[in-house]
């Protein structure tokens, strides 16, 4: 049978990381597919270039709408990033009915709506494994593994440089801007850091798995997003001490008033699992009603394990090739005209535990004011830590654990305390959550 034709768009980290794995692979994945899989022409901005990979076989070109027009290519692999050029070169594909997969996350959480539709139009696949998560398969266990399940929450490490920086900054002590050059070097940060360092990217792929998880649209714009830099130093230290760990997670859960979407940093219980992924690793904790909790972990990040998620999508499109449109797994996991148009809930509106840390004069009465406080907004207090005055000051932090509050009380009791004479300088807020 003659070989699938691919036309590959960006030959950067994650592009010749699949030109490698295809090519090391190539008996074992041609046994998987059924097909030999072979890569016919590449796009590059800068063609002179060196690559880490071998490109002897493929012909280069700088024009990257010369491949998605090529004529023998049928699967289109977009490894280019950004939601400009690469969603004009994705929907001219899916226009000459050709099949994508992308590792795209951001292309997908804000044009995935459009994307699908046209491509569903035209009966083409466009997948999109490696946009989550990097190397873990955890939108084919959402989607397929978990099919019979209602998902009830998932919450996950999902960016991997963002991790890095913070296992790195905690254990070794190290600076910031240092790890962050090394994630770049490494070839785990996007193109624009600020995405993994704000919580974008992660917002990106929250929304992506939300949409699979309870059957909604795509809906990035209406993620909460706080990144790494709102993690204090101490904080990580004090929640050390109460028993928890700072992990930046993204969470999505479905209520009874709508469904929760946010990206934050977030106190868990030092002895749950995914509290002590660290590194690039990421980890996906699902909820759901038949198999109760499982858990997905692997490389977030980086060449070859996200090359790994792009040839396990190429391999799908392969054996799917001569299926019917109508009876291939939708791109979204629900029948298309099956999604639900179920409110994603304000930040103000969800209910979660929080560690709570001010500065406060050290004289009687004080904790007591800040308790009444928190009962006027009915927020019950789970523990508390009051720490030595710092430098001979007359001033003690304090570390405050609230019970499961809603976020719009919890503000109210903030304002309150802040204007207290007794308390110096703005609470400091982190959301905890136990993931039972
Ligand atoms: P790189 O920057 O390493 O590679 C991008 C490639 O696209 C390069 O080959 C570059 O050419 C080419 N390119 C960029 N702009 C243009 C343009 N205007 N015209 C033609 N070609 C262009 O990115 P990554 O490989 O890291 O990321 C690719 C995608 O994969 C992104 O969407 C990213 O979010 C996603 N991703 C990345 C992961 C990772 O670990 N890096 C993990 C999971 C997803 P040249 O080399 O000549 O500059
Ligand atoms: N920059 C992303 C990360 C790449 O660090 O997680 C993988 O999506």
């Amino acid at each position: 049978m003659e070989s699938v034709k691919i036309g590959l768009l960006g030959l950067g980290t994650v592009g010749s990381g699949t030109v490698n794995v295809l090519q090391r692979n190539a008996e074992e994945i041609a046994r998987r597919a059924g097909r030999e899989i072979q890569i016919v022409c590449a796009s590059a901005r800068d063609l002179t270039r060196s690559r880490n990979c071998d490109v002897d076989t493929i012909r280069l070109t700088s024009d990257p709408m010369e491949v998605v027009c090529d004529p023998d290519v049928e699967i289109i692999v977009e490894l280019i990033g950004g939601t400009t050029l690469a969603l004009e070169l994705v929907l001219k594909a899916i226009e000459q009915g050709k099949h994508v997969v992308t590792a795209n996350k951001a292309l997908i959480a804000l044009h995935g709506n459009e994307i699908f539709a046209k491509a569903s139009d035209k009966g083409v696949m466009v997948a999109f494994e490696a946009a989550v998560a990097g190397g873990i398969p955890i939108i084919k266990a959402l989607r397929e593994g978990l099919t019979g399940n209602q998902i009830e929450w998932l919450a996950g490490i999902i960016n991997g440089t963002g991790n890095f920086i913070l296992t790195e900054m905690r254990d070794k002590g190290r600076a910031f801007e240092d790890v962050l050059k090394e994630a770049q070097e490494l070839g785990y940060a996007e193109a624009d850091p600020t995405f993994d360092v704000e919580g974008i990217d992660a917002a990106h792929k929250l929304a992506i798995l939300a949409s699979i998880a309870f059957g909604i649209p795509l809906q990035f714009e209406k993620v909460f997003t706080e990144g790494i830099g709102a993690i204090g130093k101490e904080d990580v230290v004090y929640a050390e001490e109460l028993g928890y760990r700072i992990k930046h997670l993204g969470i999505a859960r479905k209520t009874a008033e709508g469904i929760e979407l946010r990206v934050h940093p977030t106190l868990i219980p030092e002895k749950r699992l995914i509290a002590n992924v660290d590194g690039v690793m990421n980890a996906v904790l699902v909820n759901a009603d038949a198999v109760g909790p499982t858990l997905y972990y692997g490389a977030g990040a980086g060449a070859e394990p996200t090359a790994s998620a792009v040839v396990a999508d190429i391999v799908d499109v392969v054996r799917m090739l001569t299926s019917d449109p109508e009876n291939r797994v939708p791109h979204l996991a629900f029948q298309s005209n099956a999604l639900s148009d179920v409110a994603v809930l304000p930040i103000d509106e969800v209910v979660t535990a929080y560690y709570l840390r001010l500065c406060v004069e050290d004289k009687p009465g004080v904790l007591a004011e800040i308790a009444q406080l928190l009962a006027d907004q009915q927020i019950s207090i789970e523990a508390l830590l009051q720490k030595e005055p710092v430098d001979g000051q007359s001033v003690v932090p304090v570390i405050i654990l609230t019970q499961r509050a809603v976020e719009r009380e919890l503000n109210r009791a903030i304002y309150a305390i802040e204007k207290l004479d007794t308390v110096r300088g703005s609470v400091i807020r982190i959301r905890l959550e136990t993931l039972k």
